[in-house]
């Protein structure tokens, strides 16, 4: 099974399985957190095919993260978290920082925190710098911020998610042209399914 057939596999998960029936039973939470398990798949499957670390741009409490940290542990790799955690409202709490690194304690040896903007130089030059097998941008949404992630994330060995590109918030098609624009840039085949908030790069010819 190549990576478009395991991706296409994922997808299928909306319409055949369990998500299916979160999506039915939670028609408003589907888009909100149905991405989960997807990104759990995909990224396993990038550290069983791929050498290098797994990057998450954008990481709030760290709920993702988890599950990414889990999967590197089991395939001795590591994680690179990179948030300013500096946005002001009420939905992330005053403190998320501490709030992320109180979540991700079991992990903290595997994880590499870049409290930093994905936009500044010395972020960008570190996540450059490091191996990849997968990467999730999930961080500021706004075209430049995303575009200038996935660049960032661009020589990923694996698959790049990209989170946000179909949800019904109006920045929606400024993540979603950043999104088919990093495709081109980086001749990175787009999956892009309008049930699933999140897209995936994914390399071609594999
Ligand atoms: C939607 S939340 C991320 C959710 C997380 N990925 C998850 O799955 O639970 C967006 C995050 O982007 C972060 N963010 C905002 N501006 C950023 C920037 N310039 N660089 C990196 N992250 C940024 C925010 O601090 C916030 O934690």
């Amino acid at each position: 099974m190549n990576s478009a057939e395991f991706i296409g596999r994922v997808f299928a998960e909306l319409v055949g399985g369990d998500l299916h029936l979160y999506a039915i039973e939670n028609p408003q939470g589907f888009g909100h957190f149905g991405n989960r398990p997807r990104l759990q798949m995909v990224a396993e499957y990038c550290a069983k095919h791929w050498p290098g670390d797994l990057v998450e741009i954008g990481v709030l409490h760290g709920t993702t993260t988890k599950l990414f940290a889990q999967i590197a542990r089991e395939h001795d790799r590591r994680v690179i978290a990179v948030d300013p955690f500096d946005v002001k409202s009420p939905r992330y709490g005053d403190d998320y920082y501490q709030y992320f690194l109180d979540n991700i304690e079991p992990w903290k040896d595997i994880v590499d925190v870049v409290k930093l903007s994905s936009m500044s130089a010395e972020a960008i030059e570190y996540v450059k710098e490091r191996p990849l097998c997968f990467a999730y941008v999930d961080g500021l949404h706004t075209y430049d911020a995303c575009y200038s992630d996935i660049l960032a994330v661009g020589h990923c060995n694996g698959i790049i998610a990209v989170d946000d590109i179909h949800i019904k918030y109006n920045y929606a098609d400024a993540i979603r042209r950043a999104f088919w624009d990093g495709a081109v840039t980086l001749s990175k085949i787009p999956l892009d399914n309008s049930l699933s908030r999140e897209g995936y790069l994914i390399p071609g010819g594999v």
